[in-house]
């Protein structure tokens, strides 16, 4: 079935995620597919945002893993264990939301592409282990903030729900 993104033009950023988010999560509820939806996730914000890159890592023993994305080739590995390298692996380690303002201040950033300015990487964790990570990057100084963190945690957990149900 096709399905078109509607976004509204000239609106603010709390705008759009208030039309795109029922949009996606209507996408998502008619698949079953984790890699399907990450993959029309990933398109979906990147065409709302109009950012350099949004993307998934996903969790691969002791790395993350280049998953669905939209925008520049970008690195496909990086560490968690035994040492967290950049804004990602720090994120999947912590396991906590992370926003970084400007990309040059963050020691270790991992700069898969030299216009990125500033960040936001959102965990998605289940059982205390972080199971994939969304990035966003921006070519722009501190493009997000908490109303951004606030949008996309609400978004990953209606994907932790569908795709990694508890099964305590
Ligand atoms: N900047 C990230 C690496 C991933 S790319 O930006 C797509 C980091 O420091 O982990």
């Amino acid at each position: 079935m096709a399905h078109t993104l509607t976004i509204p033009d000239e609106a603010t950023r709390s705008e759009v995620y208030r039309a795109v988010l029922p949009q996606i999560f209507s996408l998502i509820d008619d698949e079953t597919d984790l890699i399907a939806n990450l993959a029309n996730i990933s398109a979906a914000l990147y065409a709302a945002l109009g950012v350099l890159w949004v993307g998934f890592y996903l969790r691969k023993g002791s790395q993350l893993v280049l998953g669905p994305f939209q925008g520049p080739i970008a690195c496909t590995r990086i560490d968690v264990e035994p040492v967290a390298r950049g804004v990602c692996g720090a994120c999947a380690e912590r396991a906590e939301t992370i926003i970084v303002p400007d990309v040059e201040k963050f020691p270790g950033h991992i700069a898969c592409s030299t216009l990125a300015r500033s960040e936001i990487v959102l965990p998605l964790v289940v059982d205390d282990r972080t199971e994939l990570v969304l990035d966003i990057d921006s070519v722009r100084l501190d493009e997000f903030s908490n109303e951004d963190r606030n949008a996309l945690e609400s978004l990953l957990g209606r994907i932790k729900e569908k795709h990694f149900p508890s099964i305590a």
